[in-house]
């Protein structure tokens, strides 16, 4: 069955002025939470700190947005299932270890190439390549000297460095690290973007405003107010793409089938076209499916992974990734229903499964149905623990738990049409 999604108008979802803005910072959020549950905030703090450099350097509007949205997403390939490379960038802090520990030289392209798959942000994803470029010719990927970098990349290599050199050296004293970024002007820095950052902390104390969590949400807030960003999903099939992107990424980090999302998206549209649902319901439905395990991406990946026994703290860490979905999608105006329907993706018809217990038809419809999708594709595809299985098995499966794990009669509606 063909989608219908891109001939849809948009305004049956309300966007804020902020709309990407708010989904994007709170997705890296959950991306760069810690093992201890605490959040990293790098490219928070490195988005903040561009920002500033971007205004005070006189950056147009245009060019600002593009700023932030390059400086909140620059790490985004460097987001691993074990781990993220700012850890591993504060254990090799020189240039030379750098390109030759592969994970750490690659992520500036690999950060390209997802955003790349994004044609909205095919601008952004150049600025994003080159932000580990030095301005001498000496770093990395590509070795691109002065004006070849884009100007926003070599701002957000200074913000960058920054960070990472207050995480290595727990400097306090502003003069000390001024001192210690010097040696680096005219080598790694820019030097007029050294200028602004150096007038910047002297003048507004910039680094005030990325000293702790709470100063660090404040500023955000403050920058993300002055985004008016819709025009970039003015369509709905650009913001189909982009949750595609989304689901994409999610997937390489916490599925060992990359493309999870994608076809439960596509089960879930299919099952909800066959019961004749409204196109909007459609449309809500697929981008559900799209983002519905972006909760997986927090904390732990690579439990994800594991062929082994799963421990009971394990498990509560799987149980809590439809809360966790649910919790980042709230904080984005206009995508109330589609955080509620996957809050409840994995409960069972009969009230046995997860996270309320809740029972046949006080489960949303959406979520019913993205169940059995969910399950449908997890059956079909390859996964550590199981041999995928044939559709015609996969089939069977549905039947001999409708009732008790799946709504009886979403199953038999999508076995009917399917076998
Ligand atoms: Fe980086
Ligand atoms: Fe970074
Ligand atoms: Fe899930
Ligand atoms: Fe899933």
């Amino acid at each position: 069955m063909k989608s219908r999604l891109t001939h849809l108008p948009i305004h049956d979802i309300e966007l804020s002025p902020s709309f990407a803005a708010d989904f994007i910072s709170e997705f890296i959020k959950a991306c760069e939470k810690g093992r201890a549950g605490g959040d990293l905030y790098h490219s928070w703090k490195v988005c903040i700190m561009t920002y500033m450099i971007g205004k005070r350097m006189g950056l147009s509007d245009p060019g600002r947005r593009e700023l932030f949205f390059a400086s909140l997403l620059h790490d985004i390939g460097g987001v691993m299932v074990g781990g993220h490379v700012v850890e591993k960038l504060t254990q090799v802090p020189d240039v030379y270890g750098q390109k030759n520990d592969f994970l750490i030289f690659a992520h500036p392209y690999r950060s390209q190439t997802i955003m790349r798959s994004f044609p909205t942000f095919r601008q952004i994803s150049k600025i994003v390549g080159a932000h580990h470029e030095f301005f001498d010719g000496s770093g990395f990927p590509s070795g691109l000297k002065g004006e070849e970098i884009p100007l926003a990349a070599r701002m957000i290599r200074l913000a960058d460095s920054v960070d990472i050199t207050l995480k290595l050296h727990h400097i306090d004293d502003l003069s000390e690290l001024l001192q210690f970024l010097h040696f680096s002007v005219g080598e790694e820095f820019d030097p007029a973007v050294f200028e602004a950052f150096r007038e910047l902390v002297l003048g507004d104390s910039l680094l005030d405003m990325v000293k702790d969590s709470a100063e660090i949400e404040r500023n955000m807030k403050k920058i993300k107010s002055e985004m008016n960003d819709t025009y970039y999903f003015a369509s709905p099939d650009t913001l189909n793409r982009f949750f595609r992107m989304i689901s994409i990424v999610t997937d390489n980090l916490t599925s060992p089938s990359s493309l999870h999302s994608l076809n439960v998206s596509d089960t879930a549209v299919q099952i909800a076209g066959l019961m004749g649902l409204p196109d909007t319901e459609l449309m809500t439905i697929r981008w559900t499916g799209f983002l519905h395990d972006i909760g997986k991406l927090v904390v732990d990946r690579s439990v994800y992974f594991k062929k082994e026994k799963l421990s009971e703290e394990e498990w509560m860490q799987i149980h809590a990734h439809p809360q966790l979905t649910y919790d980042i999608l709230n904080m984005v105006d206009g995508l109330d229903k589609i955080a509620f329907y996957a809050l409840y993706h994995h409960e069972n018809f009969d009230g046995s499964g997860y996270p309320e217990h809740l029972k046949g038809s006080k489960i949303p419809l959406g979520s019913r149905i993205l169940h059995i999708a969910d399950a449908f594709e997890a059956m079909t595809s390859n996964r550590v623990y199981q041999r995928k299985k044939d559709w015609l098995d996969a089939l069977d499966e549905l039947k001999k738990n409708r009732g008790t794990q799946f709504d009886p009669e979403i199953v038999d509606t999508f076995v009917k049409e399917f076998s």
